[in-house]
């Protein structure tokens, strides 16, 4: 019987960027994200006799996966049998699935797909291993043991099981279960707009994969470490007293000092262009100019995330739309991973 999740992106306000272990993705720092209530992707997954992926776009059409793609998701389906093994005794996955990805996401906006495809892919898998209750391997599992699952596929997928805002643990050691995500608020606590300014639709030379190996071979890694937890804790505090300003502090703080890393690191990583600079000095003018609640991010790409209050949102969009040559997209504050 197949089973059919759906999921979102997140974006990140303390970001996710560094592993302790790269090839389980545990993080070596906490990080911290509001997840959206669009673009979504669902997956259906069922029993198979081999591993077969299939992905189609928006428009229906399939989108024709790299070799590297299928080998990352076998790997996954090897680490969440190898986790839910240890968590079971016994592994209620089968030994091989049918995975069929249907997205509405652009691809190369900046809005993390990896996250919400595998957030979706792990709640998919609990669907398949809850379906089986009248097997004596069935289980249910927890949203932090799912978190889990979707951390192995790709970091930031853990946060995007929960709606509002989520924190993903680095936790401590290398088991496999040490880091999973926890749901800070909900997605009635703070509703909050983004409106999301894309510059450049190019594909970006080094995915976050690649480049979170290089982080440690930037100089000011370190601090940034020393730093994390600090921001983590400011802006948790934020978001639970709704403080704008301070959050906006934390999150300017952070991304900036996140692209420092990776723009130092060895090779340097731009991705940043003089489009995103431009942007966000508009966005200081205009925040200045009319004392609204507005604050900007950007993860791994040039794409530049306006996050607001209702109260500011009418301005913002405004100022988005008239921008030239940029793609505006608008989603707001989400619900989370779900089974359907
Ligand atoms: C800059 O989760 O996309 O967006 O585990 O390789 O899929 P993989 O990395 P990914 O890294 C996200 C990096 C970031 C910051 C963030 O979302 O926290």
């Amino acid at each position: 019987m197949s089973v059919t999740a759906r999921s979102t992106p997140n974006i990140a306000l303390i970001k996710y960027w560094g592993n302790r272990d790269d090839s389980l993705r545990l993080p070596a720092a906490d990080s911290l994200s509001m997840t959206l209530d669009s673009p979504s992707v669902e997956i259906t997954v069922d029993h198979a006799d081999v591993l077969t992926v299939q992905s189609f776009e928006a428009d229906g059409s399939e989108k024709s996966l790299k070799a590297k793609d299928i080998t990352r998701f076998a790997r996954h389906l090897e680490l969440t049998k190898k986790y839910v093994q240890f968590l079971a005794e016994a592994s209620p996955l089968p030994a091989n699935v049918s995975i069929t990805i249907r997205s509405q996401i652009p691809s190369s906006i900046g809005l993390a797909s990896s996250a919400a495809v595998f957030g979706c892919l792990a709640k998919a898998y609990a669907g398949l291993i809850g379906v089986a209750v009248t097997t004596p391997s069935s289980m249910t599992l927890t949203d932090e043991q799912i978190s889990v699952i979707a951390r192995m596929g790709s970091g930031s997928a853990a946060r995007s099981i929960y709606g509002g805002f989520a924190a993903l643990l680095k936790g401590d050691g290398d088991a496999m279960g040490t880091s999973h995500a926890v749901q800070i608020a909900d997605e009635n606590h703070w509703p909050l707009h983004d409106i999301v300014i894309v510059p450049t639709q190019k594909e970006k030379d080094v995915g976050s994969t690649e480049g979170h190996a290089l982080a440690w071979t930037s100089p000011h890694y370190k601090k940034r470490l020393d730093q994390i937890m600090r921001r983590q804790k400011e802006c948790t505090d934020a978001i639970l007293a709704k403080d704008f300003e301070k959050l906006q502090r934390v999150t300017e703080e952070d991304c900036w000092d996140m692209h420092n890393v990776m723009q130092t690191s060895a090779p340097p990583l731009k991705y940043l262009n003089d489009e995103t600079y431009r942007i966000t000095d508009a966005i200081e003018e205009l925040r200045e100019r009319e004392h609204l609640p507005i604050l900007y991010t950007m993860d791994a790409g040039p794409t530049v995330h306006v996050i607001c209050t209702e109260e500011a949102v009418k301005t913002v969009r405004e100022f988005a739309h008239a921008l030239q040559g940029c793609t505006i997209f608008e989603t707001k504050t989400g619900s989370g991973a779900i089974l359907l």
